[in-house]
């Protein structure tokens, strides 16, 4: 059995540090723990001062009762440190993604509230699904879609519960176009954007698959100025005709993107995957950047939580924003 007091101490040692750092940067919502102790494979998050926790799957070598011990074991030390009932405490096991695991109910009733992000607001639940709401990873690509959104039109494909859409309805985009399969995740960005009073006409949200809508796009004759594809690593439910991976399928999600990107668009294109290879050999034309150094933010250095890349068409020149 894993000796629970190395893990306090890096806890609340690391606690006192992301929140002096998080509070320098104006940040209520940020990661103090992840995998640091090989005993204790957790990322912990911090969302305006609640934990969430969620365990790898690397330990589900020990046996039932082993394994039932280490997680009350973190489920009390976590909770001590927060002065969190153990029972209280948002504890997932994350598995390795497959399917459609990564968006599966917990069966805990519904217990919203709101942070703040970037000087906006976002609706987040720590206990209802897998993930909270808002993926603190991609805390610093949000924040580039902003500062770029003044004027244009914004194509946010899997939305999830549309963070990129708010920020860039708030750095002044013209309009905007949300795509999600889920019903329960569009209605998520309505309250988002209402909670930051940007739910306008010009902010629209579609519920479909973004594979069958992607088919017909070159029919809908329209044309997006910066587009987010942060497609999920496996995708797959009754709606969908297919399945979707992200490593078999993006050159043909990036040439869709790129057909209705206009000639001075921006395509940020980011996924999770395990040791995703981007196959650029088989994209169109295009000018191909990776920003993952400057997308992970400080507090997720230690494992780097995703890849993004920015692609631009063929006929981009620099010098155009
Ligand atoms: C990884 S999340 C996207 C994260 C989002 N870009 C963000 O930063 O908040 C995946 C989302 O894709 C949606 N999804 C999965 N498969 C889909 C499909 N084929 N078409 C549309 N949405 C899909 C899920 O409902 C979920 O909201």
């Amino acid at each position: 059995m894993s000796d629970p007091v190395p893990f306090r101490n890096r806890l609340a040692k690391n606690l006192r540090h992301w929140s002096r750092w998080a509070r320098r940067q104006d940040i209520e919502c940020f990661r103090i723990y992840d995998r640091d102790l090989p005993e204790f494979p957790v990322a912990i998050d911090i969302y305006a001062g609640r934990p969430h926790v969620q365990a790898y799957e690397t330990r589900w070598d020990a046996d039932e009762q082993t394994h039932d011990a280490w997680v009350d074991m973190v489920r009390n030390t976590v909770g001590e440190l927060f002065g969190t009932p153990p029972g209280e405490l948002a504890f997932k096991v994350r598995r390795r993604q497959k399917g459609t695991a990564q968006y599966e109910v917990t069966g805990r009733p519904p217990a919203p509230f709101v942070v703040q992000e970037g000087g906006l607001r976002f609706e987040v639940d720590l206990h209802r699904y897998l993930d909270t709401g808002l993926f603190l990873d991609h805390r610093r690509t949000r924040a580039m879609v902003r500062d770029q959104a003044k004027d244009r039109r914004l194509l946010n494909l899997f939305a999830y519960t549309g963070s990129f859409t708010v920020y860039a309805a708030a750095g002044g985009a013209a309009a905007s176009l949300s795509l999600d399969l889920s019903n329960t995740y569009q209605d998520w960005t309505r309250r988002n954007l209402g909670l930051n009073g940007l739910d306008l006409p010009q902010h629209r949200l579609e519920r479909c698959d973004v594979m069958d809508w992607l088919e017909d796009s070159p029919r809908l004759g329209e044309r997006f100025d910066l587009i987010v594809l942060d497609p999920p690593s496996f995708s797959h439910s009754k709606a969908m005709q297919t399945t979707l991976d992200v490593q078999r399928d993006h050159p043909w999600m990036i040439n869709r993107a790129l057909g209705l990107l206009s000639p001075e668009g921006t395509l940020y294109f980011s996924n999770n995957r395990r040791g995703f290879k981007l196959y650029e050999d088989e994209l169109t034309p295009c000018h191909v950047e990776e920003i993952t150094k400057q997308t992970v933010p400080e507090d997720f250095r230690r494992h780097r939580p995703h890849r993004c890349w920015v692609i631009r068409r063929g006929s981009w020149k620099p010098g155009l924003k």
